[in-house]
């Protein structure tokens, strides 16, 4: 049987993402009754990390020692990945020794080289182009919160960066509609949206695009790897701010998430990411209870 990746969202069925959901959800649960459950002794999970993380790092690590497993770090600081050694061969050895490996890169086609090499599942811990594990935890704060997301509406503001990205595939996965707010330059990829059909669509107007959305979502206007680009795109960005207005013109339950870390007064104001519609913790707490439902099926099958 091939090994089964988790590269985007895609890799999953709705069926199975909707049963990842659950689990995790149940996991939480009976992580709060205080319930051990260890069904990994003496299984390893490798992270390489060549981008800053804490939520990513911590709720993997965390995760593989309350399931009784181990996880490494590496980064190409202390590893061979950062004086050259080949993606296949680094893939080809460390997927001898361990039973997953999560990866958090730059450029998408690494981890697709890493992962075809590997005879091991591998986890997409963030790349330019996705990051698939952060919607497991927001869809698993909104199931918690408001039940299926099918037929609900859901704004994005700001960059058609990773996050966008995967947020277009969970909207067709989950069939919810996306607006997506963001400044021309900015689109995410068009092939990406023309897979989503009519489940996402551009709107420029940040008002008009939340006029109705059940759960408006942002994220940093600068990603990982853009620093240099930060002066030029707070221009870009500066009439893309999740504030009070842009609230009010949700519906009146409407949650707001963004996956961390925030910077209040550019991408969110504070009263908002601070305020009562804010689910932002829950979401960052559920990065560890929806990648211990992932690792389990992954580790499992
Ligand atoms: N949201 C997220 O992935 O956070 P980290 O960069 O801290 O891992
Ligand atoms: N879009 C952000 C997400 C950080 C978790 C980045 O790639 O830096």
């Amino acid at each position: 049987m091939s090994v089964r990746h988790f590269l985007s969202l895609m890799d999953l069925s709705s069926d199975e993402l909707r049963a990842l959901i659950v689990r995790g959800i149940e996991l939480k649960q009976m992580r709060q009754r205080g319930e051990t459950y260890a069904p990994f002794p003496h299984k390893t999970l490798a992270m390489v990390f060549e981008k800053s993380s804490t939520r990513t790092r911590v709720s993997f690590e965390a995760g593989m020692a309350q399931f009784g497993g181990h996880a490494l770090f590496l980064s190409p600081r202390d590893s061979q990945l950062g004086r050259g050694e080949p993606i296949p061969d680094t893939a080809r050895v460390l997927s001898s020794m361990v039973d997953c490996i999560m990866i958090r890169t730059f450029a998408h086609e690494t981890i697709e080289e890493f992962a075809r090499y590997s005879r091991v599942p591998v986890i997409n811990g963030l790349t330019d182009r996705f990051h698939p594990c952060q919607l497991l935890a927001d869809m698993q704060t909104w199931f918690e919160q408001r039940g299926d997301i099918a037929g609900h509406r859901v704004t994005w503001i700001g960059d058609g960066n990773n996050m966008c990205h995967s947020y277009i595939n969970a909207a067709m996965l989950l069939d919810f509609k996306l607006s997506i707010a963001c400044p021309r330059g900015y689109d995410p990829d068009p092939a990406l949206l023309d897979a989503a059909g009519e489940h996402a669509q551009i709107i420029r107007d940040t008002k008009a695009a939340a006029s109705g959305a059940d759960l408006v979502v942002t994220d940093v206007w600068a990603s990982m790897g853009q620093e240099q680009e930060q002066a030029g795109r707070e221009l870009a960005f500066k009439n893309y701010q999740v504030d009070a207005e842009i609230m009010k013109q949700a519906n009146p339950d409407a949650l707001f998430m963004h996956c961390l870390p925030a910077h209040r007064g550019e991408e969110v104001s504070a009263e908002v990411i601070d305020g009562p519609q804010s689910v932002v913790w829950a979401e960052a707490e559920n990065r560890l209870h929806a990648q211990k439902a992932l690792l389990e099926k992954l580790i499992t099958a």
